[in-house]
């Protein structure tokens, strides 16, 4: 039954709630440490499904990992290139970094393609693209990939859209090849400085992380070095939408306000007043809230991660709300399951539209990926009675603690 998470709605929330560390920092960070030459100590790792499997998939490498509370000890000087040919491969699309870490280091990887959310197709084309312009060969042969490189030399890549995952592999690869690489439209997320803060504290030389141009200049061996995670903004994001939803005076803490502005604007378009705080949002209230429409966009724009959430609180705004997806055209799964609630939402690929003004009631539901499971606890808590949503493994992937911390906050959750 652990697998369900059962939620009585309609009681108000109120009190405070601490941010976790960043889930999509942490799982590029922890593949990272493989290209260390020297102990590396992570502060205020997430204690979340997708860092559990990351740390096998490193103990796999021969890299020992010493987890005590939330700071991790890892030493990869003992590091063995073994090929990543296991299941935890396929449970998150993050293993991915291990390419480019393992390429930069070893100039060669075998594993399994990486799993992850179903969102629709979901390629590494613009990844495998960034290595071979290093000098890599790419073999695909069923679902496993081997990359390999005489050597890595730093050139210009240009990524035909601003991807994630894409900047941070190439940018892992890069820190090893010789010369200079840059990477034009690079995605500017949070992530990605985290990343690179880190990376340089351990002796990389990357420049300009955080804008659509980053230039990266090889060196030939990284040190050890510490590093704390930055705190999770689309958790920030899920929890202060929550609080929307049903706070009395919430108090969200360890924020950082500049990595969510899009949805906090979003929110105050809608009526929800905030006091915002060097590191924290206060949700004062949110009475008669009107609809809006809201476009995803790459960092700094409305964050694809926040619009399942956002689309729980639209069922309650007075109106017709609009969501237009220009990065997951099939992120919709959540309406499907919102619409069993007593919601009134439609959606075709790339957009959705939400008829407000409806009363959510409780049913048992399913969450089909991490951000739809969030989606559904914030209806489940809005909705009259009791909800029951399963599969709530997805959810445990991206948010630690989240029925102690909804307890804290005076919901209802077993
Ligand atoms: C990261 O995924 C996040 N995951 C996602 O969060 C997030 O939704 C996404 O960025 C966008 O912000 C992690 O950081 C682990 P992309 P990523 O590469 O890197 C297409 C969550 O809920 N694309 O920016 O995979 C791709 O199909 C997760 O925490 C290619 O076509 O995102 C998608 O349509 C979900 N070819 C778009 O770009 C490629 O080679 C965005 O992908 C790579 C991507």
């Amino acid at each position: 039954m652990e697998n369900t998470i059962i939620i009585r709605g309609g009681r108000r929330l109120s009190g405070e709630v601490e941010i976790s560390s960043c889930k999509n920092s942490a799982v590029a960070i922890l593949p990272a440490v493989c290209m260390a030459s020297e102990i590396v100590k992570l502060y205020d790792v997430p204690e979340i499904e997708d860092t559990k499997v990351l740390v096998r998939l490193l103990e796999k490498l021969n890299i020992d990992v010493i987890v005590n509370k939330d700071v991790f000890t890892i030493d990869a000087t003992s590091i063995q290139n073994v090929d990543l040919l296991n299941d935890d491969v396929r449970k998150l699309r993050a293993s991915y970094y291990f390419m480019g870490a393992l390429l930069g280091r070893f100039r060669y990887v075998k594993m399994y393609s990486p799993g992850g959310c179903n969102l629709g197709p979901r390629p590494i084309d613009l990844h495998l693209k960034g290595f071979e312009a290093l000098g890599a060969k790419i073999e695909q042969v069923d679902d496993t990939i081997t990359i390999s490189a005489e050597e890595l030399k730093g050139t210009d890549i240009y990524l035909d859209f601003a991807s994630v995952g894409a900047t941070i592999n190439i940018m892992l690869a890069a820190c090893f090849a010789s010369g200079k690489t840059t990477i034009e439209n690079a995605a500017k997320e949070p992530e990605i400085i985290d990343l690179s803060s880190m990376l340089n504290k351990m002796g990389a030389q990357i420049r300009g992380a955080g804008t659509s141009k980053i230039t990266i200049y090889g060196v030939s061996r990284l040190k050890g070095c510490i590093h704390d995670i930055i705190p999770d903004r689309i958790e920030t994001g899920t929890y202060i939408i929550a609080a929307a939803a049903m706070g009395d005076n919430v108090k969200v803490t360890n924020v950082i306000p500049q990595h969510i502005e899009a949805l906090l604007s979003k929110l105050e378009e809608m009526g929800v007043k905030l006091e915002i705080g060097v590191d924290y949002v206060r949700v004062l209230s949110a009475e008669n809230l009107k609809a809006v429409d809201v476009i995803t966009q790459p960092f700094p724009g409305f964050a694809t991660d926040l619009q399942q959430p956002l689309t729980a609180l639209l069922t309650s705004a007075q109106g017709d709300s609009s969501i237009e997806e220009t990065i997951y055209m099939e992120r919709f799964k959540h309406c499907d399951e919102l619409n069993k609630m007593g919601a009134n939402t439609e959606w075709t690929t790339g957009r959705s539209k939400i008829h407000g003004g409806t009363k959510l009631h409780g049913a048992k539901i399913t969450a089909t990926d991490l951000r739809c499971g969030a989606s559904l606890i914030i209806a489940a808590l809005m909705a009259d009675g009791e909800t029951e949503i399963s599969n709530a493994h997805h959810i445990y992937r991206g948010y630690e603690n989240i029925t102690q911390k909804l307890r804290n906050l005076g919901a209802d959750v077993q």
